[in-house]
C-alpha cells in the first residue's frame, strides 16, 4: 500500500540534494544536510555490485543516521538481482527508501540495459519496479527517470504512471532526455505536467540553481520537491541561501573565500580519513575533481584549477588555501 513519504506532509516541497558519482560521498552529503538538504541519496551503485559484497560499494552506500531520510540508489538490468540488492541494504542497513535509476545516459550503463536504457522499454522498467516493491519488506522504493531516451520519445508520462501503478512512492524527474545528456535547458514544463497527473509526489530536477528557482517550481507547478544537483557541487551553501530565502524574503549573506577554503579542507581531511582511502595513503591526486567543484565558484577560478594541478598532499592544499587567501587580500585577485 502507498502511504505518504513523510518528507513530503505538509506541503513541505523537500529540497533533495540530487545523487552524483563520484561527488555525492558520505561527507559532502553531510555538508549538505547541515546547510538544510532534507533529503539525501547516495551515489548510484550497480545492484550485483552489493550483491558480490564490494566492500568498496557497501562502503559508498554507507550514511550516518544525522543524514537521514536517506535514499541509496541502485542500477541494473534485471528485477532479480535489483530486488536481492533492494532486500539486502533493507537487510543490513535500513535505508529510508531504496530508489531505482532509470535516466543515467553513460555508454557503460546503456550497453547493459539498464539507466536510460530502460527508457525505450516502459513494460520492463515497470516490470522491475514492481518485482523490487514486491520483495522489499517495507522500504518505500523511489525511482529517478529522465524525459525519455530523446525528443522523438519522450515517455516521462506514461513511464510514471506505470511506476505509480507498480507501487513506486515518489519519482524524480530529470528535465532532460538520455540524447541532451547534461545540456540544454531543462524542461520544467514537461515534469509539471507529469506531477498533474500523478498522485505519487513528483520531484523536479534539472538545471535547478537559485533560491528563485525553487520558488518558481514550488508555487507555479504541481511538481512536489526540487531536487539539486550540480548547482549544490560547487556551492553547497545553496541549501542553507534557498531556505533563508524563503523564510524572510532575502538572500543571506554568502559564505567568505575564508569560510568556503575551511569547508574544502575539512571535507579533504575527513575523506583523506576515510577506509576508502587507504590505497591511496597521504596521496589526494585522487580527490582532484571534488576539489576543482568546490572551488569552481570562487574568484580567480582558473589559476586555482592550474593551481590544484599540482596539489599532491593535504599539506600542499593548506599552503594553497593560504596563498590563495593572501593573492585575495593583496588584491592580486580580484574578488568578485
Ligand atoms: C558528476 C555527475 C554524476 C551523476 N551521478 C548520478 C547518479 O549516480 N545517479 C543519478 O540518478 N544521477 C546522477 N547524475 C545526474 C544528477 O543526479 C542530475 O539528475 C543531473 O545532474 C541534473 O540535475 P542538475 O542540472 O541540478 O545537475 C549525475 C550527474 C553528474 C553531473
Amino acid at each position: 500500500m502507498t502511504t505518504m513519504l513523510p518528507w513530503f506532509a505538509n506541503n513541505a516541497f523537500p529540497l533533495y540534494l540530487a545523487p552524483m558519482a563520484r561527488f555525492t560521498d558520505i561527507t559532502f552529503r553531510s555538508f549538505c544536510k547541515r546547510q538544510g538538504a532534507d533529503v539525501l541519496v547516495t551515489e548510484f551503485v550497480m545492484s550485483d555490485a552489493l550483491l558480490r559484497d564490494d566492500p568498496k560499494i557497501w562502503e559508498t552506500v554507507a550514511f550516518t543516521e544525522e543524514q537521514r531520510p536517506m535514499g541509496v540508489q541502485i542500477f541494473g538490468s534485471c528485477a532479480k538481482s535489483m530486488t536481492a540488492a533492494a532486500h539486502l541494504l533493507e537487510e543490513r542497513i535500513q535505508p529510508d527508501f531504496i530508489d531505482l535509476n532509470f535516466g543515467c545516459p553513460a555508454d557503460r550503463v546503456t550497453c547493459m540495459d539498464a539507466g536510460s536504457s530502460l527508457l525505450r522499454n516502459p513494460s520492463k522498467l515497470a516490470a522491475i519496479v514492481e518485482a523490487v516493491v514486491k520483495g522489499v519488506e517495507d522500504t518505500p522504493i523511489t525511482v529517478k527517470m529522465r524525459l525519455g531516451w530523446n525528443n522523438e520519445s519522450i515517455v516521462a508520462n506514461e513511464v510514471a504512471r506505470l511506476v505509480e501503478e507498480a507501487g513506486a512512492q515518489a519519482v524524480a524527474i530529470h528535465g532532460r532526455t538520455k540524447a541532451q545528456g547534461y545540456s540544454g535547458e531543462a524542461d520544467w514544463e514537461t515534469i509539471d505536467a507529469v506531477a498533474r497527473e500523478r498522485s505519487i509526489p513528483v520531484i523536479a530536477n534539472g538545471n535547478i540553481c537559485s533560491a528563485a528557482d525553487v520558488l518558481h517550481l514550488e508555487q507555479k507547478t504541481a511538481c512536489a520537491g526540487a531536487m539539486i544537483g550540480r548547482a549544490a557541487q560547487g556551492y553547497p551553501w545553496l541549501f542553507a541561501e534557498i531556505k533563508h530565502y524563503r523564510e524572510h524574503g532575502i538572500l543571506p549573506e554568502p559564505p567568505t573565500i575564508a569560510q568556503r577554503w575551511d569547508t574544502l579542507l575539512d571535507y579533504a581531511r575527513q575523506v583523506m580519513a576515510r577506509p576508502h582511502n587507504e590505497e591511496y595513503g597521504n596521496d589526494l591526486r585522487w580527490m582532484r575533481p571534488k576539489l576543482l567543484s568546490l572551488t569552481k565558484e570562487m574568484p580567480g577560478a582558473r589559476r586555482l584549477r592550474g593551481d590544484l594541478g599540482k596539489v599532491v598532499q593535504l599539506a600542499d592544499l593548506e599552503a594553497l588555501a593560504t596563498k590563495h587567501l593572501r593573492q585575495l587580500a593583496t588584491n592580486e585577485i580580484i574578488s568578485e
